[in-house]
């Protein structure tokens, strides 16, 4: 099937520009100005893309589907999870697969791969996340990364499955060897367990006391640690979910040391503040998260981390617990037992162009890169993330002024609540493609989608390189 995009502005990180785009099957085939008139008689489809962007579907490399965590399980199944993600212009995910104790990583991504058949309807690639570092499971990363196509792996410096310094250097050593990338939950548990002490005595234990308990420093401290073992092993590392102004100047001054230091940040960590957790009737719970939401001085950091390249990727951490139900099961009284997590994969795209190039804190070319090309790049993507010939066809025709105003009830995440509700945006996506097949569409005042489930594919991923 031959399907043709004309009249668009097609963005890329080398520049915005306009030009027709040809798909034959899941590929693109052509990128040129006027080409369309060439390719229109042989095709099925013709889409009139005038006044609106033609971006490479956004990637997000941070999801939790189906997670079983703190005593209950992250919402979204591949079924919902992807279709969210389609709805949102998301194309692929990179979701964590949480190794269980006693099982290898490679069983956990065999097992995590069957929780997606029949069900996902965008392709998704798995990172291990390594929460039970036996010596034959570091044994075991070599394997993954050649075999299985999963070269980046994720350890926690907190929770009870986290790792201690030794682990991360081994890993770090490991990962160097076979073109592997480590990433870290990067938070001091030793000064969280103090202020949870502290906030116990105190009789503090409403969600508002979840950030107290994680004081920036917590990330800082746990960010250079991170560094130190990098320098000492010369690997490089990954910081998820980057939150702090002062994580993210212990990044700066690795990076100008020509340390390989690379990080991602969140739309809640750029987007919502400390404020949040006082909201009344308990709301504050929606947005309890690790690390928590910061100050306004740390957003207007990691926007300007994002806008210098200290920070190369936007993620989601998208991990959904319903407000009534799951985020109330065991922590109406106590912040600690909340389930930590919110969702976000749907609304990631929407929020960065509204928030991000509408106002002017990043460039729409920006914008590709750390939602699509650079996401690909750092993850050993190499058929996503560009309106390129050769690469897979997962586009996102995109209307830069379409309103919506977000609410829960027209997005499709399967959770009861999106932190962003009321928040008008400007720009939606018109059309979004997975390998040449329409996933979503605008209809009206909201998306709809309409893919296959089932059809997404686990994509093997190529080797770190370095960058
Ligand atoms: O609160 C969060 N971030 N929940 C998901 C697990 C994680 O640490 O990424
Ligand atoms: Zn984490
Ligand atoms: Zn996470």
């Amino acid at each position: 099937m031959r399907i043709v995009i004309k009249n668009g502005t097609v963005v890329t990180t080398e520049g915005v520009f306009s030009a027709d785009v040809v798909i034959d099957g899941e590929t693109i085939t052509a990128v040129g100005a006027n080409i369309a008139k060439d390719y229109e008689k042989t095709a099925q489809e013709t889409v009139n893309a005038a006044g609106m962007y033609v971006l490479p579907g956004a990637i997000d490399p941070h999801t939790h589907i189906a997670m079983p965590f703190m005593g209950t399980s992250a919402q979204d199944d591949y079924k919902t999870g992807t279709i969210a993600a389609a709805c949102g212009g998301v194309t692929c995910l990179v979701d964590f697969e949480l190794q269980q104790k006693g099982e290898s990583i490679l069983g956990g991504i065999e097992r995590k791969i069957s929780w997606a058949e029949g069900k996902a309807a965008v392709d998704y690639s798995l990172h291990p996340a390594i929460m039970d570092p036996r010596p034959e499971i570091i044994d075991e990363v070599k394997k993954a990364i050649r075999d299985y196509g999963t070269p980046s792996f994720k350890v926690f410096f907190v929770y009870d499955f986290r790792v201690d310094d030794a682990v991360l250097i081994k890993l770090l050593a490991e990962t160097k060897e076979h073109g592997g990338l480590v990433q870290l939950h990067a938070e001091n548990p030793y000064i969280i367990q103090h202020m949870n002490e502290v906030l116990a005595k105190q009789g503090k234990l409403e969600p508002y006391y979840h950030a107290k308990s994680r004081p920036n420093i917590a990330e800082a401290e746990a960010v250079h640690r991170a560094i130190t073992m990098t320098e000492l092993t010369d690997s490089r590392i990954y910081i998820v979910h980057l939150s702090s102004m002062e994580g993210l100047a212990e990044i700066q001054t690795a990076r100008d040391r020509g340390i390989a230091v690379y990080s991602e940040t969140c739309p809640q960590y750029l987007l919502l503040n400390e404020d949040r957790y006082k909201e009344p009737d308990w709301n504050g719970a929606k947005y309890v998260m690790s690390p928590p939401l910061r100050t306004k001085e740390s957003s207007d950091a990691l926007w300007k981390g994002l806008r210098f390249g200290d920070v190369q990727v936007v993620s989601t951490d998208h991990c959904p617990f319903d407000f009534k139900g799951r985020k109330d099961m065991f922590g109406k009284e106590d912040y600690k037992k909340i389930p930590n997590g919110a969702p976000g994969v749907e609304t990631l795209l929407m929020l960065l162009h509204s928030e991000g190039v509408v106002k002017g804190r990043i460039s729409l070319r920006k914008m590709v890169d750390v939602l699509s090309t650079g996401t690909a790049r750092m993850f050993g993507l190499t058929k996503k993330g560009s309106v390129t010939p050769g690469k897979d066809a997962d586009l996102v025709v995109f209307n830069p002024n379409q309103k919506f105003v977000i609410t829960q009830k027209k997005l499709h995440q399967n959770v009861d609540y999106t932190p962003y509700e009321g928040m008008e945006v400007t720009g939606m996506p018109s059309k979004v493609y997975s390998r040449g097949l329409k996933v979503a569409e605008w209809k009206n005042d909201h998306m709809e989608f309409t893919g296959e489930t089932g059809r997404g594919r686990f994509v093997k991923r190529a080797p770190f390189e370095g960058f």
